[in-house]
C-alpha cells in the first residue's frame, strides 16, 4: 500500500521536474519534493509507524528515488545555468560599437542669400511677400505694360502652361519674372507701400554655365508721394554696400523695360580687381546686378494709382548672381543638381 504511495509521488515529481523550464520553477520543485518539509521527507519519516518488513522494502524504494531525484536536480540545474548563460551571451549589447553618424541639413545656398537680402530690406522699412508661380498672363505681362504682340514679351521666353482651370480661356503661365507680384500688391493696398517679393522665376531656355531654366528673384517696390529716382539710387546703394562691403560703388546706365520710365540698369564696381578690369567683370571693371526704375504711370494707373499724386521706384535682382560673384562659382546649374558635395560648401 504504502509502496504504492511512494511510486505515485516519484512519478508525479519526476513529471513536475520535467515540466520546470527556469531556475524559479525549479527551487519551487525542489521544495516541494526535497525540501526539508518536502513530500519525500514526510514519506520517510511515516516509514517508522510501519511494520518492519514493509518498513524495509518501502524505506529502499524511497532512498532510490529519493538519490534519483536529487541527480535529476543537479543536471536540470546546470542545463538551466548553461542556456542561460548562451542566452545572456547571444543578446548581449557591444558597447564598444560606434554609433551611426547622423549628417545635418543646411540651407541651401539660394536660401541662405534669400534671407540675407529680405533682412536688409526688411531693416530700411520693406514688407517681405510672396505671389504665385504659376501666373496669369495679365499680371505678368498685360499689366505691366507689355500687351499681346508688344515686342518686350520677347525679353522673357515663356514657358506656357495648358491648363483647363478657372482662369478658363485666359493665357496661363509660369512667371518670367517677380515684377508680376507688383501688380497683385497694388491691387490689394494704397500707397505707402513697401515690399519686397523674392521667389522662383521660369525661362524657356536651354541650360549652359550662366543660364537656367528655372532661377530666383528678388523684387523691390515703393509707392507714396513725392518718390524720385534719388530714393531708388539711395536705396540700392545702401543695399549694395551692405551686402558687398562698404567701398562699393555703384553705377546707374540706361536701360529699357516696359513697366518702369526711366529705366535702368544697375552696377556695382568689381570687388576682385575694383574697377580695373578682370576675369570675372568681363574686362569692364563693373558687374551688372539688377534692373530696376520708376514705376510707369500706365502701370500705376491699371491699378487705380493715380500717378498725378502717387510716385514709385522698383526693381528686381537675379539671386544666384551673387553667390556666384562671392564664390566664384562657375555654373548655375550646380545649384539645382543636388549634388551634395556643392551644396555642403556653404
Ligand atoms: N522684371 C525685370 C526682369 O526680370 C527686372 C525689373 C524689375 C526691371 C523691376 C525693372 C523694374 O528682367
Amino acid at each position: 500500500m504504502m509502496l504504492n504511495q511512494v511510486e505515485e509521488l516519484a512519478s508525479k515529481a519526476s513529471d513536475g521536474l520535467g515540466k520546470v523550464t527556469d531556475v524559479n520553477d525549479l527551487e519551487a520543485w525542489r521544495i516541494r519534493y526535497l525540501g526539508r518539509k518536502g513530500s519525500l521527507i514526510q514519506v520517510l519519516r511515516s516509514l517508522a509507524t510501519l511494520p518492519l518488513e514493509e518498513r524495509r522494502a518501502v524505506g529502499a524504494r524511497a532512498n532510490e528515488f529519493k538519490k534519483s531525484l536529487e541527480a535529476a536536480y543537479t543536471e536540470k540545474k546546470s542545463n538551466l545555468e548553461r542556456s542561460s548563460a548562451l542566452s545572456l551571451q547571444r543578446e548581449s549589447l557591444d558597447i564598444t560599437l560606434p554609433g551611426r553618424q547622423v549628417s545635418l541639413g543646411r540651407l541651401h545656398p539660394t536660401t541662405q542669400i534669400v534671407e540675407e537680402i529680405c533682412a536688409i530690406f526688411s531693416s530700411m522699412g520693406f514688407q517681405v511677400v510672396e505671389g504665385p508661380e504659376v501666373e496669369r498672363d495679365y499680371y505678368n505681362f498685360e499689366a505691366l505694360n507689355m500687351p499681346v504682340d508688344h515686342p518686350a514679351r520677347d525679353m522673357f521666353a515663356t514657358l506656357w502652361v495648358d491648363l483647363e482651370t478657372e482662369a478658363g480661356d485666359k493665357p496661363v503661365l509660369l512667371r518670367t519674372h517677380t515684377s508680376p507680384v507688383q501688380i497683385r500688391v497694388m491691387e490689394k493696398s494704397r500707397p505707402p507701400i513697401r515690399i519686397i517679393a523674392p521667389g522662383r522665376v521660369y525661362r524657356y531656355e536651354a541650360t549652359d554655365a550662366p543660364h537656367e531654366w528655372m532661377f530666383y528673384q528678388v523684387e523691390g517696390l515703393a509707392v507714396d508721394k513725392n518718390i524720385t529716382l534719388a530714393d531708388l539710387k539711395g536705396t540700392l546703394f545702401e543695399f549694395a554696400r551692405r551686402l558687398f562691403g562698404e567701398e562699393r560703388k555703384c553705377r546707374f546706365r540706361c536701360d529699357y523695360f516696359p513697366f518702369v520710365e526711366p529705366g535702368v540698369e544697375v552696377a556695382i564696381d568689381c570687388m576682385v580687381c575694383r574697377g580695373a578690369g578682370c576675369r570675372l567683370c568681363g574686362n569692364s571693371g563693373w558687374i551688372e546686378i539688377l534692373g530696376a526704375g520708376m514705376v510707369h504711370p500706365e502701370v500705376l494707373r491699371r491699378v487705380d494709382i493715380d500717378p498725378e499724386v502717387y510716385s514709385g521706384f522698383a526693381f528686381g535682382m537675379g539671386v544666384e548672381r551673387i553667390p556666384i560673384l562671392r564664390y566664384g562659382i562657375e555654373d548655375i546649374r550646380l545649384f539645382y543638381s543636388n549634388d551634395l558635395r556643392f551644396l555642403r560648401q556653404f
